[in-house]
């Protein structure tokens, strides 16, 4: 399913959204984060992938790959530690802390009694506990029925406190809310509410690191080739405003077109589109894709997202698979890669309007196109992974050095 979104503008990227997001406190995040040693000290691969390219019928693929930013295995490394930082500054303000001294544990006594806690479908509750451990304080984390135990055991490695819910994600952040003004900790979530947008902001703010370092590597490949098309996997839409916004300031009206895609069953921005505010899903909101399985709109991501994605689209769990064992099998000239179910939503999108000519000329892709995509997670669930693409993550990893190794000049 696609919708097109006619409140996309392609002017000059608005003031009003600078309060929100902006390039000045995206790269303030990416210097702190710098600091923090989760945090891989290069940028993550932009890998060009010319037999994928081929296939689709485009000129050229540029797959961000995320899997590399972290070992906690996903672009949300970018954002929970980021709002954790900010909200300490902003507590504790009369006391001039050095941001990147956090991330270190310089002053983890003074916060031992600070407690944060967020519901998660994994990936930002990993990232909230690892952060937590290595500045100090306490966290708790809010897990729904649908996050496996694999990644409930993940996010218990860092030693946060896990409470477990009967009911969906939504059920999660509204106990989590709960939870945190029954007890005076403080909600660190990625998704916004009403009257809770600022923790929000900070998590997306992190994210236009990726942004930043695929806009420096795409000005260095040759033949310099613009890219056109940009597609992003949506949550509850953090991951696709913090890099649109950051794109889409630095071009301005030259921006590239930009795609959102989600599960057929957890469609809440495609339905936002539908209906021009922040809205509900209407599907069941189980998918493989789990970091995409959102039933609710971020208002506050939705402010950017109405204003510059172009086009709206929904996928099958099929696709994302399908995704997943192409880009992990790699080819001649393609590196395999290790993509995760909601990591190879992106590039499954792409593949999914390339095999229908009438959507893929809708959304003006078509030879000359040069499409980016992310993969914004790897096995973040090594067991799901290895059930799905009938692999394990070694051996593809194993795959991927010997390929890198034969394409050494
Ligand atoms: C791997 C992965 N990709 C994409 C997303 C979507 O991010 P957002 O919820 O900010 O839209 C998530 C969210 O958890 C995720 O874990």
């Amino acid at each position: 399913m696609l919708t097109a979104n006619s409140r996309a503008t392609n002017a000059q990227y608005p003031d009003e959204l600078q309060s929100i997001l902006s390039i000045r406190a995206a790269d303030e995040s990416g210097a702190w984060l710098s600091n923090w040693d989760q945090i891989s000290s290069s940028a993550t691969p932009l890998w060009n992938l010319p037999d994928a390219a081929a296939a689709l019928s485009v000129a050229r693929v540029s797959l961000k790959d995320e899997g590399f930013r972290s070992p906690l295995g996903s672009f949300k490394a970018l954002g929970a530690p980021i709002a954790l930082v900010r909200l300490i500054l902003r507590h504790w303000h009369a006391h001039s802390l050095n941001p990147s001294g956090l991330l270190r544990g310089q002053y983890a006594e003074m916060l031992s009694n600070l407690t944060v806690i967020s519901a998660t479908d994994g990936n930002h509750g990993k990232s909230l506990a690892a952060a937590a451990r290595d500045i100090g304080c306490q966290c708790v984390i809010v897990l729904h029925a649908n996050v496996s135990v694999e990644r409930e055991q993940a996010i218990a490695f860092y030693g946060a406190k896990i409470i477990r819910i009967a009911g969906g994600y939504d059920e999660s952040v509204e106990h989590a809310a709960k939870l945190a003004a029954q007890n005076g900790w403080h909600v660190v979530s990625d998704t916004s509410y009403e009257g809770y947008e600022t923790i929000p902001r900070d998590v997306m703010q992190g994210y236009g690191v990726i942004a930043a370092e695929a806009l420096k590597q795409l000005a260095s490949s040759t033949p310099f080739q613009p890219v056109t098309h940009v597609f992003l996997q949506g949550g509850v839409g953090g991951l696709a405003a913090g890099v649109a916004s950051y794109l889409w300031e630095h071009s301005g009206a030259q921006r590239p077109r930009f795609v959102v895609v989600e599960p057929q069953q957890a469609d809440c921005l495609y339905q936002s589109a539908i209906v021009g505010y922040a809205t509900k899903a209407t599907g069941s909101v189980d998918s493989v894709m789990a970091g995409l399985a959102c039933g609710e709109t971020s208002p506050l991501a939705w402010k950017i997202l109405e204003r510059c994605v172009d086009y709206f689209m929904t996928i099958q769990d099929e696709d994302a698979v399908t995704a997943m064992r192409s880009l992990a099998a790699g080819s001649d000239r393609d590196v395999p890669l290790v993509v995760g179910e909601s990591g190879a939503a992106g590039f499954a999108g792409v593949s999914v309007l390339m095999q229908n000519p009438s959507l893929a000329k809708q959304v003006g892709l078509g030879p000359d196109s040069h499409v980016l995509v992310i993969n914004t997670e790897g096995a973040t669930a090594p067991g799901v992974y290895r059930d799905l693409v009938g692999e394990v993550v070694e051996s593809v990893l194993a795959r991927q050095s010997e390929w890198q190794k034969s394409h050494e000049h």
